[in-house]
């Protein structure tokens, strides 16, 4: 008996993910780890100038070289009917026509696709290819490109501008956010095989397999059914698998020229400009208050980079119209194209970014008004009703958040004049902030295969990103049908499963919790009714009398009807039962809000000689509606705080100006914060339920973890030093 003894059976912990034991064991297969057979392998030969046309490529020297198959370039378009022309490329919302154009846009763009027996040759039979371009003038720079393009407005105006323009109290700043990389831990690979003529099956890192398989079936023009994709284990995501990418398609046409499964995987320094980013962005804040602190009016702007091919709008001022009961507020925002790479949704996208400006404005406030940051929160909150619908919120309980994060943190020891405390050569100083987040639930299925023996399988297309989706999945059947948790067994992360949206934007439990609880429910009945012809009881019997154990089904009300599930599989002559079932949001949508929220709470300590900022104490205050996994929950929000940590003090995707190239691409070269960079992390949770918005109350997590963290940090070391920071990340040197 030993921890990687393949025979012994373990029973995980009740508070431990369900696939813990897989992960340690190394049965966790990434995408790039499936064992297909006939295997060859893919590398691209990326654009080595931002901006221009391919004038030529010479492929002879790598055509010769030992072991290659084929190449794939524009030279000779391989068939994407998706792509025939620009409307259709337009229309698939793919965003770059790889291989079907000779146009180049950023530095790293896939151009050809040099295929091999083995990895070793087909990287070197890559480095054999020639290209020539035109090149043509090019911006990396946001900062620069930003001034020249125009703000829109960004959702209806409320109130009027003019109106609260002479507020007593004025604050009036810029903020800026380098760009960020999500760079999880798992490489982005695709596995592509065309297993019959127009069937095909991926192995494909992402956070939606039915949303790769609806891209791919559009583009192939393939019925959605002829492509199976998997994607069992994700090793993170933080949005890059919520796009699908280049390289994706690239694998799909190399595989379907050399007759043969192909796998892809992207290099690290390839990631930094292959699966998205959190872009650039630039924003001011005008924010008026009254004496005791209402505010009067807010003027939220932005600007995000993007594609010159992708205009990818970020949402910057989305929260700012939510949290607060703001009576006068203007949003507008605006897209500025760089020749980069397609940003996408990263880490609480959008409402991140808003909330360090929103929320750094607001600190800002709170020291012109003299008045403490927990108390300027409570006199504008929006606790009540969503302000932009008006509709009443379902649960909110941002207030008690606040409340709690302030005693955890020890707030009273806070001094309310900036530099006030020191030990030795550090300044020591707190801070806080709140995010919110629109609490949201897409249409998911779920399905239960039940043997004799009791043993059930779960089973949705819905990956788990790391989340714990499985692991609450397993909760949310237990409670709701009475089978152990032992007894079941998760399936998930492939499209021939029942169908589920994407892992994104926190609503992933929430989605499918209701599909979990409606299968669960359904289970019952099914099981009921094989047992009435047993036991007559059991006809018509309702799902909430229907008690199912590990062993067999009895009824709530009535004594003595117990049935083994021996004797249900037996009597009915069954090997299985197979129950599906779907949920999705309804009316309650059109009665209520619905929002996650959360305050960060923090201290700092940051050394007056070297600029080094030291997160000392790092609180998190949670409604998430109700938690159905302490500890994946709290896993995910210290996680997700860890990266405001990153996004405050170290993250940064650093591009040279000069040649347009993304430099200090590796992990050694991008800055994010290590263990030693982050405190313990005290997360806490109302846990209070939502059941209005779906069965399990829960109401997704991830983002509001980080939303509130940057700004929380500024805030912080603002008090610490009496130096206000509006531009991240905040790095030593800025201190002198
Ligand atoms: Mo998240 S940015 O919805 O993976």
């Amino acid at each position: 008996m030993g921890f990687f003894d393949d025979e012994t059976d373990f029973v995980i912990p009740i508070d431990g993910r369900v696939e813990a034991i897989a992960k340690v064991k190394g049965q966790g297969k990434y995408s790039a780890e499936y064992k297909v057979d006939n295997l060859c392998h893919g590398v691209l030969v990326t654009s080595e100038i931002p901006s221009g046309t391919i004038k030529s490529i010479n492929l002879d020297l790598a055509r010769q070289s030992d072991g290659i198959l084929d190449i794939i370039s524009h030279l000779k378009k391989p068939n994407v009917p998706g792509f025939a022309n620009e409307a259709k490329i337009k229309e698939s919302k793919f965003g770059l026509p790889v291989f079907h154009t000779d146009k180049i846009y950023f530095k790293g763009q896939p151009i050809a696709l040099v295929i091999a027996e083995t990895l070793e040759e087909a990287t070197y039979a890559a480095s054999l290819v020639k290209v020539e371009y035109t090149t043509a003038p090019f911006e990396v720079d946001f900062n620069k490109a930003k001034n020249s393009v125009e703000l829109k407005p960004a959702g209806k105006e409320r109130g009027d501008e003019k109106s609260w323009s002479s507020s007593p109290f004025s604050v009036d700043q810029q903020y800026g956010i380098a760009a960020e990389i999500h760079n999880p831990m798992e490489m982005h690979a695709t596995i592509a095989d065309w297993y019959a003529d127009d069937k095909l099956r991926l192995y494909d890192k992402n956070q939606g397999v039915n949303s790769v398989q609806k891209m791919f079936a559009g583009l192939f023009d393939i019925p959605v059914d002829n492509i199976q994709v998997i994607s069992e284990f994700v090793g993170g995501g933080f949005g890059s698998g919520l796009k699908v990418w280049p390289h994706a398609l690239a694998a799909i046409l190399g595989a379907k020229q050399v007759k043969r499964p192909l796998k892809l995987m992207l290099t690290r320094p390839q990631m930094f400009h292959s699966v998205g980013y959190r872009p650039a962005s630039w924003q001011r804040i005008k924010i008026g208050a009254t004496q005791d602190g209402k505010v009067t009016g807010v003027l939220h702007q932005a600007k995000n980079g993007c594609a010159i091919y992708d205009p990818f709008s970020d949402g910057i001022t989305r929260v700012t119209r939510l949290i607060y009961q703001f009576d006068n507020l203007k949003t507008e925002n605006a897209v500025v194209p760089l020749n980069l790479s397609a940003p996408t949704w990263m880490r609480g996208p959008g409402d991140c970014t808003g909330d360090f400006a929103v929320e750094s404005a607001m600190d800002e406030l709170s020291y012109q008004l003299k008045i403490d940051p927990v108390q300027l929160r409570y006199k504008n909150l929006a606790s009540e009703k969503n302000p932009e619908t008006g509709l009443p919120w379902s649960t909110n309980y941002l207030k008690e958040a606040i409340e709690k994060g302030s005693k955890m943190i020890g707030w009273n020891l806070r001094q309310a004049n900036p530099g006030s405390i020191s030990e030795g050569d550090w300044k020591i100083g707190y801070g806080m902030a709140v995010g919110m987040w629109n609490a949201g639930r897409n249409k998911a299925s779920a399905g239960i295969k039940m043997m004799k023996d009791g043993n059930v399988v779960l089973q949705t297309a819905m990956t788990d990103i790391g989340t714990g989706t499985g692991t609450g999945m397993v909760n949310i059947m237990h409670e709701r049908s009475g089978i152990s948790r032992n007894k079941i067994k998760i399936e998930l992360g492939n499209s021939d499963l029942p169908a589920a949206g994407n892992q994104g934007g926190s609503t992933g439990l929430s989605s499918i919790s209701g599909a979990v609880a409606a299968v669960s429910d359904a289970l019952k009945l099914k099981i009921a009714e094989y047992a009435s012809a047993t036991n007559q009881n059991f006809k018509n019997a309702l799902a909430t009398d229907i008690i199912l154990s590990d062993s067999g089904v009895s009824l709530q009300k009535q004594g003595d009807n117990f049935l083994s599930y021996q004797d249900v599989f037996t009597k009915n002559n069954l090997n299985v039962i197979e129950v599906e079932a779907s949920s999705e949001a309804g009316e309650e949508k059109k009665k209520f809000s619905f929002c996650s929220s959360a305050a960060h709470f923090c201290k700092v300590k940051v050394n007056t000689k070297t600029g080094k900022v030291v997160v000392d104490k790092m609180v998190v205050v949670v409604d998430g509606g109700k938690i159905v996994n302490q500890k994946p929950a709290a896993n995910q929000i210290s996680g997700a705080a860890v990266g405001g940590i990153g996004m405050a003090l170290m993250e940064k995707m650093s591009v040279d100006d000069k040649l347009g190239s993304i430099i200090a691409n590796d992990l050694a070269g991008y800055h994010f914060p290590v263990n030693a960079d982050a405190p313990i992390i005290e997360v806490a949770f109302i846990n209070k339920p939502d059941l209005n918005l779906n069965p399990s109350g829960a109401k997704g997590l991830g983002e509001v973890g980080i939303i509130g963290a940057a700004p929380a940090l500024a805030n912080a070391i603002y008090n610490a030093t009496g130096k206000r920071f509006r531009n991240l990340p905040i790095t030593p040197d800025q201190f002198f």
